[in-house]
């Protein structure tokens, strides 16, 4: 589907959270850690989706904000965490004042930014002079099992595989951060395994946001892709590894 289509994504807000919402969960813990985030921090989560990551930031104890141009996530974000100050907006503008956060973090969203490097600028703009900016998305293909079943789906639609693109290449996310003026203080390869229950969320997962037609002629080839990664008991573990990096803003 369109990644930069608000519509497109509230429309699956929900299935989104049910399948992919928590996958990512070992990258927070890492963001988390680098950035020494606990009570009292201020943190926005930009292209936030339903909330789990501001549901984690909250339940540690720090303060929450959240920005997604897709109105069904922002509004599944808000019922899911009540505390978090929550907005439509996307990230070439975010509608903050200047240095107001401790840390603005962004998780498999920068990608659908026209422009990466503006969107870094207005994560700049938000942070305190000091403070920490983190970017995480996925890693390049060869690290995930997810990226098979895709160009398997690609193939059989008589499409090309799409590329990787630069953010996800070895020292891409930290080029970002140095052309945009920070200082690298962390960054790092998680693991970030992603579990299908069953034949159905392996296929919902992984065509979310497709046409039900799409969807019914393709299931097949998305349940023989996954094949090698079936488990014994039931269901699937794709292993699948994200990037990120954590960047001071200057004083
Ligand atoms: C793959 S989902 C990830 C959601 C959430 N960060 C997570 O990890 O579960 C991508 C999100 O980015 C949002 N998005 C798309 N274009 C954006 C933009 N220009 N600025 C900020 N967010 C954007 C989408 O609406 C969607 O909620």
């Amino acid at each position: 589907m369109d990644g930069a289509d608000p519509d497109r994504w509230s429309a699956v807000a929900a299935g989104w959270a049910e399948l992919w919402g928590s996958f990512a969960e070992p990258v927070w813990r890492a963001v988390v850690a680098a950035a020494g985030i606990g009570p009292g921090s201020w943190v926005l989560d930009v292209g936030c989706g339903g909330g789990d990551l501001l549901g984690y930031l909250d339940r540690l104890g720090a303060a929450t904000a959240g920005v997604d141009p897709a109105p069904g996530m922002v509004a599944l974000a808000r019922s899911r965490v009540p505390a978090a100050d929550l907005r439509i907006g996307d990230a070439e503008r975010l509608p903050w004042p200047d240095h107001t956060f401790d840390l603005v973090a962004s998780v498999n969203a920068v990608q659908f930014a026209d422009d990466t490097l503006e969107a870094l600028a207005e994560f700049v703009r938000v942070t305190r002079p000091g403070g920490l900016v983190a970017i995480a998305n996925w890693a390049e293909g060869r690290h995930n099992d997810l990226d098979a079943v895709e160009r398997a789906v690609a193939y059989a639609a008589g499409e090309e595989p799409l590329p990787d693109g630069e953010l996800r290449e070895p020292g891409g996310l930290e080029r970002l951060l140095a052309d945009g003026g920070l200082d690298v203080v962390a960054a790092g390869l998680v693991a970030v395994p992603w579990y299908a229950p069953d034949d159905d969320a392996l296929v919902r997962g992984v065509l979310l946001g497709e046409d039900p037609e799409t969807v019914a002629g393709t299931a097949s080839t998305v349940r023989d892709a996954a094949r090698p990664f079936r488990q014994p008991g039931g269901g699937y573990r794709l292993d699948n590894a994200f990037r990120y990096v954590v960047g001071r803003t200057p004083r």
